[in-house]
């Protein structure tokens, strides 16, 4: 058996210190140890609230879900369950998990394979290839991950085939929950009031969504949104359409996702979403002539963002309004990746709708940024639509064998937390491991 190459520990990757810099870097803190994040020109977002964006791209994989990665193979080496030299990781995925996971993979030295959509964006296969991690491609897109969970349960079958199932294992979840939601709360802090009044997020795997259950313990009347797609409105209104948002969106109730605390669901139309990208990323200094701001105004936006990001940035917007948000209100979103994934998506754009004169670009800006209307928000707080949620998630996981009593245990808070409560044990345990 070849020796565990060490990693951090949860509180390493909050607060990384010398030595955890030198453990792979996973943390939402920049050089200067500040939260990376984004707090964006109430010109461009027409609201008074405060929207604080955290800044994925700069993960050493260049998004955030290198984090759920690497925890869950931590926590697999720490059970025994995972061992270099005997196992083959597998990322199911589509794309930046995948990503994380052949970058992790490489750190740690295990072969890994990514089971993804084969449409994805070009970029996403290039960097798994390039940190030598082998793809199996299923068919369709972000909304066919079904496939690629189906394709998981050939691989089951030979033990030496260790999953890091994202959309089950709580890792994910104890993750975000800890080192998403405590960095959120630390880069909300200067602003507003200094609180959390609402957080936005659009699920893959509602990984990012678990740092919302940490800011609605520090902040209890903060609300939680998640976002999807118009046109795969799973959580809205089992709709299951394909989409251009790429990592979000999957057609179903994840089995991490907790949707005990997510009080909202909006819709956002996908194509705003990667023209809101081309706005933002091509077309900056037309956009900074609408806002009347001199050249250069928008620059800190530059590369930072994605689709989703652009997704999670409308949604915020769009909730500031609907809550009626001032600005002593602060709105937490996320980007999680940045713009070297989608070159190949934007190329594509005008191919697909057409010259994009300044004319049209104009109207598009006000359309997507200004508008949005509150019949694509729906209140999930009632006990009817948990109920109709959890069904969501029934319906899924007892297909992958999941039982009754184990989704019935986490219809309680109580599963959720005492799951999170293990990161103590874990934390005490790695540093012992790693000698
Ligand atoms: C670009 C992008 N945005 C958003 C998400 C959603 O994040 P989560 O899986 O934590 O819900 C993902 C997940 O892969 C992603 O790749």
């Amino acid at each position: 058996m070849n020796a565990t190459v060490p990693g951090p520990t949860y509180e390493e990757m909050l607060n990384p210190g010398a030595r955890s810099q030198a453990l792979f870097n996973i943390t939402w803190r920049g050089a200067d140890h500040r939260i990376r994040h984004i707090v964006l020109p109430k010109e461009l977002t027409g609201v008074e609230a405060n929207i604080v964006v955290l800044i994925g791209r700069d993960f050493p994989s260049g998004s955030h879900k290198v984090g759920p990665a690497y925890a869950t193979l931590m926590e697999g080496e720490l059970a025994g369950e995972i061992r270099p030299g005997e196992n083959t990781v597998i990322g199911p995925s589509t794309g930046n998990f995948g990503i994380g996971v052949a970058y992790v993979a490489h750190l740690k030295g295990y072969p890994a394979i990514v089971i993804m959509p084969e449409q994805m964006s070009e970029e996403r296969y290039q960097r798994i290839r390039q940190y030598g991690g082998q793809l199996d491609l299923t068919p369709g897109s972000e909304s066919d991950v079904i496939l690629v969970l189906e394709r998981t349960e050939h691989y089951k079958k030979d033990p030496r085939n260790k999953i890091l199932a994202q959309f089950e294992l709580l890792p994910n979840y104890r993750f975000h929950r800890y080192v998403t939601g405590r960095s959120a709360l630390e880069a909300a802090a200067p602003y507003g009031n200094g609180k959390v009044a609402a957080f936005v997020s659009a699920p893959g795997s509602a990984g990012t969504l678990a740092a919302g259950d940490e800011i609605k313990a520090r902040y209890p009347a903060c609300a939680i949104c998640a976002l999807e797609p118009k046109e795969c409105s799973t959580l809205f209104n089992n709709g299951r359409g394909t989409h251009r948002i790429e990592g979000i969106g999957d057609k179903m109730v994840t089995l991490i996702h907790n949707v005990l605390t997510t009080d909202y669901v909006a819709l956002i139309h996908d194509d705003d979403c990667v023209m809101g990208l081309e706005l933002l990323e091509r077309r900056r200094s037309l956009v900074e002539r609408l806002l009347g701001r001199p050249r250069g105004y928008l620059d800190a936006l530059e590369g930072v963002l994605g689709i989703s990001g652009i997704c999670n940035i409308l949604g915020a917007i769009r909730m500031a309004r609907y809550l009626g948000l001032g600005a002593e209100d602060n709105v937490v979103t996320i980007a999680t990746d940045g713009m070297d994934r989608y070159p190949s998506v934007l190329a594509n754009l005008e191919k697909r709708r057409g010259p994009l004169d300044e004319a049209r670009l104009s109207a598009s800006f006000e359309e997507i940024f200004r508008g949005g209307g509150n019949g694509e928000i729906l209140d999930v707080r009632p006990r009817e639509q948990k109920e109709r949620l959890f069904g969501y998630k029934e319906e899924v996981w007892t297909r992958f064998g999941y039982t009754h009593s184990y989704l019935e245990k986490m219809k309680a808070q109580s599963f959720w937390d005492g799951e999170f409560g293990k990161i103590p044990a874990i934390d005490d345990a790695l540093p012992a491991a790693r000698g």
